[in-house]
């Protein structure tokens, strides 16, 4: 039935949805499907790819690794490439390539008792490579595309478990995982839903998010740790003595302070290696950080070159995947939930079972056609399974075990919320992977206005203290706030006597409003919750046009000629400068004395020029007359580069208020460090 035009397009489409997840997992630490999903969409290109060698494609996704280095961190080339790990996912294709290396080996003329795999855990974090010179650390950085990648030292050093300076002063570069451990994860998501912020998906997420941040207090506070797995280059030993085995890297690499992956067990069969593996899968729900599997490797050294390499995987080495864990359980309700932009998602609610390690009552749905697909009704048996991500889901009910009472769910034909007639849009590309969805496009549906605000007032956005969940619905409800602009001209005195407020609580609110007024631009593009436009879009989009009332004009072919602003987001950014209410909405704003532009004294410098060229500058610490974007934009149109860590190479260093490790990192290199004022002279004169 297979023919080659339906194998192309199958192929094309594989490749288009591995490469959106991708990006959302690496660039943007936001995946959209599970682990397990994606490994699976993986295999099936790589099948077809092989059976199909006509279709292949050197640009494809499986020909490359992971993601590319994200501009903010200065990029740098790997001393040995950081590879993959070709994955297995049942025990018979772990045996098949337990037996096939040793078959390669005893060809070889190794003798079979030196044959000996080592088996370890797989720790579900990020990779990272560690380099030290003469035993200090210099470099710490992320894989990227296993070549060239991110310069995160600064973050690195926060790490427990990377030692800062090695007993002995040896050159060396190792290899390791850095993670979130679980209960910290718990932890950080109950801070961002209070603070009504979007959480993270899984550890590895969050671990991964915390390690890219630009101020490394920040990812101090994310208590991260790691498992160093590998011994990369260099010399793990003074005298210059050359190790053997695996097992002896990984043995004197925790001797020399770091903390080592654990190795469950040296395996000599097929049968020895699966046990170790099933081992290892026994111990997983008790750990206290993720593992999606266990790689085996051979332990000694010089076999490995016996073995090779293929382009991105070792050939000495394998990951098995353990499959997601698997649980059945009563669906009792399904609870619609309208979203931000209007969007409609099903939450299925669960007689509460135990399923890796936790409790579960709550199960994501994903869209209304998955309800349907999986033929899920209310009353069903119905199997939740958690892969990889933190929120589980309905994979399918069990209809042998219905009795008759189940009953369909039948989806809302009116919004929840304002009863508005529901839109249906079959080919939606947002908000989940497959599937139409539910939208209510009402602009003054409660429940949407109640989530805008929300976002509004997190702390990524306007950051607006106080102004939670649960006083956002008050407000709505007692008919005070009927777009963000509102919040501005609360009534204190009204505001006080809302349950649980009083005079002082109000007080508080109004100075937090009264602080977020001068936010900035871009902070206010993205509080304003456009579809399609994250954080780094709103940025991007205001260093170019500098004030939001610029983008009433903006075409949206002037808008997708920003870096990183695609076809998508600059017609959404568009269409919504065209709305009237969008119009009456900032008027709001501006009157209450909320900042839409950049400072004049920057727009009057607009004349670019090339004072800064060749300059790098490194922004540090809270700066008081201008918000980073405006700093970074400054340092740019007068030619010059702002990058996220200090190295010798780092012309200046600019520190604000409160500065931390890289006004220390620069004193230690001797690199300039002006203030804020020094920079805006620097700038204008
Ligand atoms: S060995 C050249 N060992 O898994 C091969 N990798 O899917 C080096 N990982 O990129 C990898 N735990 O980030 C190895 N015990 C372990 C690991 C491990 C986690 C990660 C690593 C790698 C990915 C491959």
């Amino acid at each position: 039935m297979e023919n080659i035009e339906s194998v192309s397009l199958r192929i094309a489409e594989l490749r288009r949805r591995i490469e959106r997840a991708a990006k959302l997992y690496y660039e943007n630490d936001a995946p959209e499907i599970s682990d397990f999903e994606y490994d699976a969409l993986f295999e099936e290109l790589r099948q077809l790819e092989a059976k199909y060698p006509e279709l292949d494609d050197p640009s494809s996704p499986t020909h490359k690794v992971g993601g590319r280095a994200l501009e903010k961190f200065e990029k740098v080339t790997h001393p040995v490439k950081m590879g993959s790990l070709s994955d297995v996912f049942s025990e018979e294709e772990l045996s098949a390539f337990v037996q096939k290396s040793i078959d390669v080996l005893l060809e070889n003329g190794v003798p079979a008792e030196e044959i000996v795999f080592s088996v370890e855990p797989k720790i579900d974090g990020l990779s990272v490579s560690l380099t030290y010179e003469r035993g200090v650390l210099t470099l710490g950085a992320t894989r990227g595309d296993g070549t060239v990648g991110e310069n995160v030292t600064e973050n690195i050093r926060t790490i427990a478990g990377i030692p800062h300076r090695l007993s002995e002063p040896l050159d060396l570069c190792v290899r390791g995982e850095v993670y979130m451990p679980r209960e910290v994860f718990y932890e950080l998501n109950r801070e961002k839903e209070d603070a009504g912020e979007k959480t993270f998906a899984n550890p590895r997420n969050a671990a991964a998010g915390s390690l890219r941040r630009l101020d490394a207090a920040e990812c101090a506070a994310a208590k991260l740790d790691i498992f160093v797995f590998n011994y990369q280059t260099g010399s793990l030993y003074e005298d210059g003595h050359a190790p053997e085995t695996h097992a002896e890297t990984i043995g004197r690499i925790a001797e020399l302070g770091f903390h080592a992956i654990r190795i469950q067990k040296l395996a000599r069969t097929p049968d020895e290696v699966v046990e170790a593996v099933r081992e290892i899968g026994g111990m997983r729900v008790g750990l206290p950080y993720d593992i999606d599997g266990a790689v085996v490797k051979i332990n000694v050294l010089d076999q490995r070159t016996i073995l090779g390499e293929n382009p991105s995987t070792p050939k000495w080495a394998a990951a098995f995947k353990y499959p997601p864990e698997q649980k059945e359980t009563k669906l009792l309700s399904i609870e619609v939930n309208v979203g931000r932009t209007g969007v409609l998602t099903p939450l299925a609610l669960l007689e509460p079972v135990q399923l890796a390690g936790t409790t579960v009552s709550r199960a994501t749905l994903h869209n209304i056609d998955i309800i349907r697909a999986r033929d899920i009704r209310i009353g069903d048996t119905v199997i939740v399974q958690k892969a990889g991500d933190i929120i589980p889901e309905i994979i399918g009910s069990v209809p042998a075990k219905r009795d008759g009472t189940e009953t369909e769910f039948r989806f809302p034909e009116r919004c929840p919320s304002c009863g508005e007639v529901l839109i249906y849009d079959k080919d939606n590309e947002e908000d989940g992977a497959d599937g139409g969805i539910l939208r209510c496009e009402n602009p003054a549906c409660p429940a949407q206005l109640e989530r805008r605000i929300i976002h509004f007032a997190s702390r990524g956005a306007m950051n607006i203290d106080g102004l939670g969940p649960a006083l956002v619905r008050l407000l709505i409800d007692e008919g005070y706030i009927r777009d963000a602009a509102d919040l501005y001209t609360l009534d204190v005195e009204k505001v006080a006597e809302l349950p649980r407020m009083g005079k002082k609580s109000a007080e508080n609110l109004k100075n937090a409003l009264e602080a977020s007024k001068t936010r900035g631009p871009a902070k206010l593009l993205w509080a304003l919750g456009i579809r399609h436009t994250g954080e780094a879009a709103s940025e991007g989009v205001i260093a170019k046009v500098r004030s939001i009332d610029a983008l009433f004009d903006a075409k949206p072919e002037e808008l997708s000629e920003i870096e990183d602003i695609g076809e998508v987001t600059s017609e959404t950014i568009a269409a919504y400068f065209r709305l009237p209410e969008t119009r009456t909405l900032i008027d709001k704003l501006k009157e209450a004395g909320v900042v839409t532009a950049l400072p004049e004294t920057d727009a009057a410098a607009s004349d670019t020029d090339e004072k800064f060229a060749g300059m790098t500058f490194v922004l540090t610490g809270t700066l008081t007359t201008m918000t980073r974007t405006e700093a970074t934009d400054l340092i740019k149109r007068h030619g010059g580069k702002a990058s996220g860590s200090v190295s010798k190479k780092t012309t200046y260093v600019v520190a604000g208020e409160a500065a931390g490790s890289k006004l220390t990192k620069a004193n230690e290199l001797g690199v300039t460090v002006i203030s804020e004022e020094d920079l805006l002279k620097m700038a204008n004169g």
